[in-house]
């Protein structure tokens, strides 16, 4: 299945629990491999991202293994790791090679992080120059630009990191080197990221502070085994929750969404155009909180502009946003999207283009774009560029346009939601 035909439909009902979360899911591997004794993670995301991780691990010397349901990992603390015999295969994967970067340059051995044709194209000297100022070894392709990424680590000591752009897996390189430096590391967010390190690392018993822009972990911290239970991804929610409000006799509860503040900056950026979203049923699982979302068909959309400050927490949403502009009365405009353009693919572009076959009324700025609404949108025949969330927002473009869309290279939507087209067909008339 490489080209998927999508018709336009009328309405998405029904209840759906999305997938379970994939930052979370590559963390609680990445911290029970680390962690001394048995850890379990329930809930894991099967799919190829977090595959990735698991992959990366068995090849480091740990035993990972799927039972009834949950990922059991026998982990044997921070300097249990093994030299791998080859290199590292991340696929697809940011987070797996920035988050391992940071892991393997505490290790007193040599490895190599490599990926696919769109990772090899991501900056990588993020992650290099803070952990060589640390005391690792490690270079990239191109003058330390880009993967493959060679690693010859240990020797680690304490730096403070001011982060020149807002990102939650250098920030999370950092912190994993930092527990192999003896004593406290500190890093400086210029906008605040995702705190999905931070706040499993805690729960795994390392001592993380975090004090306003400041994160700090100390070092040579003995992590225990545990259990993780993971919520659902409210980045893969965002798709049915945007098609939602755009399809009339629509309404749709969301169940078992995680609801970190620093991850639904979509859902605060929707309220704001207007949009009805009711979350219900909070609570908290393995420090993370949870709950139901509730959301549908209501008052018309009307635009906004969304400063700068706000990227961070809706950084992945983006597409599907830029889907909901095209609804929405007046000019949206984004701004300060200017890291979209080294994602798995250039976002911007890569909506921009897009959503213009569509029939939308666009112009592509180098940190956002102008989106003009109301239009209406036309099936027409597009391309994903390989990117899953790209995928997922043009079948979004596609369910609300009118007749037949056909998206090219369609089953990437398996990177982080595998069983998207299905449930997209369940749910919608
Ligand atoms: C992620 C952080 C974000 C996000 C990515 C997952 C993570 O990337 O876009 O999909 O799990 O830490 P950046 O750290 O590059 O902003």
């Amino acid at each position: 299945m490489d080209r998927i035909e999508l018709r336009g439909a009328r309405s998405l009902t029904g209840e759906f629990t999305p997938p379970p979360d994939k930052s979370i899911s590559h963390r609680a591997v990445i911290f029970s491999a680390l962690a001394k004794g048995e850890s379990s993670v329930k809930n894991f995301l099967i799919a190829e991202d977090t595959l990735s991780t698991v992959s990366a691990f068995r090849s480091l010397g740990i035993d990972l293994e799927g039972r009834g349901g949950e990922l059991l990992i026998r982990g044997k603390g921070i300097h249990g790791l093994k030299e791998p015999a080859n290199v590292i295969d991340c696929r697809n994967s940011g987070t797996t090679m920035r988050l391992l970067s940071g892991v393997l340059s505490g290790n007193p051995f040599f490895s190599v992080l490599s990926g696919d044709d769109s990772l090899r194209k991501r900056p990588m000297q993020r992650v290099i120059v803070p952990l060589r100022q640390m005391g690792a070894g490690i270079v990239g392709r191109d003058n330390d630009r880009y993967p493959p990424l060679a690693i010859r680590g240990g020797g680690l000591k304490p730096i403070e990191y001011r982060l020149p752009v807002a990102s939650a897996q250098v920030k999370s390189a950092i912190l994993l080197a930092g527990l192999y430096a003896r004593g406290e590391t500190e890093v400086l967010e210029p906008l605040p990221s995702r705190d999905h390190t931070e706040r499993m690392l805690t729960a795994f018993g390392a001592e993380i502070i975090v004090r306003g822009p400041s994160v700090r972990v100390k070092g040579m911290a003995d992590l225990r085994g545990r259990e993780t239970i993971v919520p659902g991804d409210f980045s893969s929610a965002a798709f049915f929750l945007v098609a939602s409000l755009l399809m009339d006799d629509s309404g749709i509860i969301m169940k078992n969404v995680g609801i970190n503040p620093t991850r639904i900056g979509l859902m605060n950026v929707l309220k704001r155009m207007g949009a009805e979203i009711i979350v219900e049923n909070v609570h908290e699982v393995s420090g993370e909180p949870v709950a139901d979302i509730s959301c549908g068909a209501g008052k018309p959309l009307r635009a906004i502009t969304i400063p700068a400050e706000e990227m961070p927490l809706l950084i992945d949403e983006v597409p599907i946003l830029c889907v909901a502009a095209t609804q929405a009365e007046g000019v949206t405009e984004i701004t300060g999207a200017e890291e979209l353009r080294v994602k798995e693919s250039d976002r911007i572009k890569a909506m921009a283009t897009e959503l213009k076959k569509f029939g939308a009324e666009l112009e592509e700025r180098p940190g956002g774009m102008l989106i003009k609404g109301k239009t209406p949108l036309k099936g027409c025949a597009v391309e994903s560029y390989g990117d899953h969330r790209i995928a997922m927002s043009l079948s979004i473009a596609a369910l609300i346009a009118e007749g037949t869309t056909t998206i090219n290279n369609a089953s990437c939507v398996d990177i982080s939601f595998p069983g998207f087209f299905e449930e997209l067909e369940r749910l919608s008339r």
